[in-house]
């Protein structure tokens, strides 16, 4: 990847873990990342909102940030079950998922409520991970570029920066499954993300803002991953949830 962009690899706990076991994880991470002192990677980990007061204390002091999975638009009001981004910030957190797939299919979501939940987040001073990414029935169709194009126009708001924007490509059918785009599917999205974010945020913009690829990323297949030009990192469901995989993905940036 090129210089100006840090890798970036986040984990989406989803919902997973109650106290013990996000407390644990948490600080086996936080012993992990102190002890790394030449780390060319940013880690963050993304609990569910009970745990996310908890895990932001097991990782005080160490360099590894906090995120949330999903708020609501809204800064406050009658929104029952509803998080806002100005209470994930003021919880320490610095990056919030929006629009993940589980959250488009179970919930809904549109394009137009990602790119508002986006909003609210950046106006907390905090950085969207903003997903996107095709079913397999649009990549069997040779839909994937339109699709990643059209979700990328939708959902991303203007103005974005690089300081307060993560992509985040998960195509839906590499999610859980154990299957992953070729090397070559991924180097083509990305690139396209680039050229997209370049055109609506402009080049010094585009630049910096880093790509995550997600979707069934392991220790073993990271390398390769990572490794290619406009993945800037990933984010990770399953094997985010075990200190062991998760850091040994990180390892493998470079
Ligand atoms: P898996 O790594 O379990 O495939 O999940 C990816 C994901 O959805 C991260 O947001």
């Amino acid at each position: 990847m090129s210089v100006p962009r840090r890798p970036l690899i986040a984990g989406n706990w989803k919902m997973n873990g109650l106290r013990a076991d996000g407390g644990s994880l948490a600080s086996g991470l936080s012993d992990l990342m102190k002890n790394k002192t030449d780390a060319v990677f940013d880690l963050a980990v993304c609990p569910p909102f009970t745990l996310i007061a908890a895990v932001g204390d097991a990782l005080a002091g160490s360099a590894i940030s906090l995120g949330a999975q999903d708020c609501h638009p809204a800064e406050n009001g009658a929104y029952t079950g509803d998080v806002s981004a100005a209470m994930l910030a003021d919880l320490g957190c610095d990056f919030v998922i929006v629009g993940h797939s589980e959250r488009r299919t179970n919930h809904e979501e549109t394009d137009t409520a990602v790119q508002a939940k986006a909003a609210a987040v950046q106006a907390q001073g905090m950085a969207a991970i903003i997903c996107i990414g095709e079913t397999e029935e649009q990549r069997d169709g040779g839909k994937t570029l339109d699709v990643v194009k059209s979700q990328l126009a939708g959902s991303v708001p203007e103005p974005s920066a690089a300081a307060n924007t993560v992509i985040a490509y998960e195509p839906i059918w590499a999610i859980g499954t154990g299957r992953t785009p070729s090397t070559d599917e991924v180097r083509e999205v990305h690139a396209l993300i680039r050229a997209e974010l370049t055109a609506a945020l402009g080049a010094e913009e585009a630049v910096g803002v880093r790509v995550l690829y997600g979707g069934s990323m392991n220790p073993e297949n990271a390398g390769d991953l990572l490794a290619l030009e406009d993945v800037d990192g990933g984010l990770i469901g399953g094997a985010s949830l075990t200190a062991e995989d998760f850091w040994a993905i990180a390892q493998s940036c470079v």
